[in-house]
């Protein structure tokens, strides 16, 4: 169904709930399932996938911007599908995501608003430029939920904010906002209209020379690409297994009843 609307309109397609729209050297990837606050379901994995994976094989493309419609960036992963349709290993769709966006080699621009929760702030740690909304608030509330982190953050985010502060986001699933992750070093700049700042970004990069790009990145990413895939293969294990745990079954079905679903 995908790869027929895919070869139809290339990139232009209405990729269900994540639209592909192609400017130019650039191709935007925007969550668009705002009823549900773009929670993100095992379908959209695939379709984020699959359109970072055509990015990454099309030589006209210079760039990728991740963005939403509405709001807000993502609620994280849909409670619902984590109950019906548990990831088990990393040839799940998000496995495939997390793989594309850790071996993703052109720039990967992020613009973010409103709530960006669970692997809505993880992804960001792939990312090469994000730019936040001042509306931006960012968690991971995974403990909370009986989970563990997901997506390299439990390297990537220590390595960032430094041990303790990570230790105490993670413990704790308490929020940040946009100041804070600008101080952080997790997102570069703010601004009102974010994908509007993020565009002009990937439209200046589009610019450049493209190999030049690519192996700058390389070089940026080589340090760490082992150990994050070591460390993503890791935490996979880990969540998979605590999705069946009593803690998180309790924590979803109190997600469930407090918004007076089954
Ligand atoms: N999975 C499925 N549906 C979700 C969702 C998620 N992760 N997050 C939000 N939604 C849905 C809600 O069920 C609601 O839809 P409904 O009206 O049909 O019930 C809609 O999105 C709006 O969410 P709501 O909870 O009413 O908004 P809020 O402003 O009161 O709260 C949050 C916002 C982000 C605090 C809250 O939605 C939340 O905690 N979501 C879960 C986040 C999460 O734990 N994600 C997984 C991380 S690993």
């Amino acid at each position: 169904m995908l790869l027929n609307i895919v070869k139809r309109h290339p990139y232009n397609g209405h990729m269900s709930e994540i639209v592909a729209t192609r400017e130019g050297a650039i191709l935007t990837l925007s969550i668009n399932r705002p009823a549900k606050m773009n929670a993100l379901t095992r379908a959209m994995y695939g379709e984020l996938a699959k359109g970072l994976n055509e990015a990454a094989g099309d030589f006209a493309l210079r760039c990728v911007v991740i963005t939403s419609e509405g709001d807000h960036f993502t609620a994280g992963n849909d409670i619902k599908d984590f109950m019906d349709n548990p990831p088990t290993d990393e040839d799940s769709d998000v496995g495939v995501f997390l793989g594309a966006l850790l071996n993703f080699p052109k720039p990967l621009i992020a613009a973010v608003k409103g709530n960006a929760v669970g692997v809505g702030t993880t992804m960001l740690l792939h990312c090469d430029v994000v730019v936040a909304s001042p509306t931006a608030n960012f968690s991971m509330p995974f403990t909370s939920l009986g989970l563990v982190p997901e997506a390299g953050s439990s390297f990537l985010f220590p390595q960032l904010v430094g041990y303790q502060r990570a230790a105490k986001i993670f413990f704790t699933g308490e929020a940040f906002g946009a100041d804070e992750a600008k101080e952080m070093g997790l997102v570069a700049s703010i601004a009102p209209d974010a994908y509007g700042e993020a565009m002009k970004i990937a439209q200046q990069i589009a610019t450049q020379p493209p190999q030049a790009i690519i192996n700058t990145k390389a070089l940026l990413k080589a340090r760490q690409h082992d150990s994050v895939a070591a460390v993503m293969r890791a935490e996979f294990q880990l969540f998979a297994m605590a999705l069946q745990s009593d803690e998180a079954m309790e924590a979803f079905m109190n997600f469930m009843a407090a918004r007076g679903k089954k």
